[in-house]
Formats: structure tokens, C-alpha cells, sequence
């Protein structure tokens, strides 16, 4: 049986309020709804999924940093921090593996603020406005990024 790969799933701001947080929006799965969809889907991908969240952008940043030293591919949702966190922007650019953006919602289709991503640029790619399925795309892009075996 071959390795599997481990994948980060970082989670930023107010995400683990998900199912009862504007559910008009963001639907009706909790995050621990998407963690199960995630390591379903990575189970078939080859990818171990840990997938985490947490409201402090310290922590978020901690955890990018972990991903550099191990050299861990990352699927991310900055949540807020996309917006304006410069620090984790900087953060992400020394990343040694992919780096995928993702959201639940288009952004671009919303307020203002929210069109800029200070994130994106340093991501191999965005992913955004399929719900749940933003997430399990976004894993489809890792595996196809590192290829079989690359564990
Ligand atoms: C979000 C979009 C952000 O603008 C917002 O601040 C979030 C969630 C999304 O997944 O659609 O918290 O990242």
C-alpha cells in the first residue's frame, strides 16, 4: 500500500461557526461536515487530511510555518484574513509545496472588501464559490499538483 501524503487544511476566522453561520451564504455543512468530506476525498486521492481551524491569525500563521519546515502541501481559507492579513500573505510565500486558496462563497460577487485577496498571489490558485465542493476541488488540484506517488 503506498504512503500516503499529508495535506494541511487551514481554516481562518469565525469558519468553525459554519452550519449556523449565515447559512444563506456560507449553506449548511459544519466544519466538521467538511472535515469528513475532506478525508473521505483524501482517502482516494492518497492525502492524509488534517484540516484545522482557528479565529487567531498567530496560530494560523504557526501552522503555515509548519508547513513550510515539513514541506506540507496546503489547501487554505483565510476567511477575513484574506482580506487584509499581509502577515500571512508573507507567510505562505516562503511555502516549499502547493499552496491552494479556497473559499465557500465568490468573493467577487460580494462587498467590496472582499474583492481584494492579499492572499492570492502567492497561491498556485483560487478556488471559490462552490460551497463544500470548493474544498474538495482544491484537493483534486493538490493530488494532480504532486502527482502519484509523491509521498
Ligand atoms: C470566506 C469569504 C470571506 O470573505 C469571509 O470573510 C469568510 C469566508 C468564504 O469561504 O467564502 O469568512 O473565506
Amino acid at each position: 500500500m503506498s504512503r500516503l501524503t499529508a495535506v494541511l487544511v487551514l481554516n481562518g476566522p469565525n469558519l468553525g461557526m459554519l452550519g449556523a453561520r449565515e447559512p444563506e451564504i456560507y449553506g449548511s455543512a459544519t466544519l466538521s461536515d467538511i472535515a469528513a468530506q475532506c478525508t473521505a476525498l483524501g482517502a482516494e486521492l492518497g492525502l492524509q487530511i488534517d484540516l484545522r481551524q482557528t479565529d487567531d491569525e498567530a496560530e494560523l500563521i504557526g501552522w503555515v510555518h509548519e508547513a513550510f519546515e515539513r514541506r506540507l502541501p496546503v489547501v487554505i481559507n483565510p476567511a477575513a484574513f484574506t482580506h487584509y492579513s499581509y502577515a500571512l500573505r508573507d507567510a505562505l510565500a516562503m511555502r516549499r509545496a502547493p499552496v491552494v486558496e479556497v473559499h465557500l462563497s465568490n468573493p467577487a460577487a460580494r462587498e467590496s472588501f472582499r474583492h481584494t485577496s492579499v492572499v492570492s498571489a502567492v497561491a498556485d490558485g483560487t478556488i471559490c464559490g462552490f460551497g463544500v465542493r470548493s474544498y474538495e476541488l482544491a484537493l483534486r488540484a493538490i493530488a494532480a499538483m504532486i502527482g502519484p506517488g509523491a509521498g
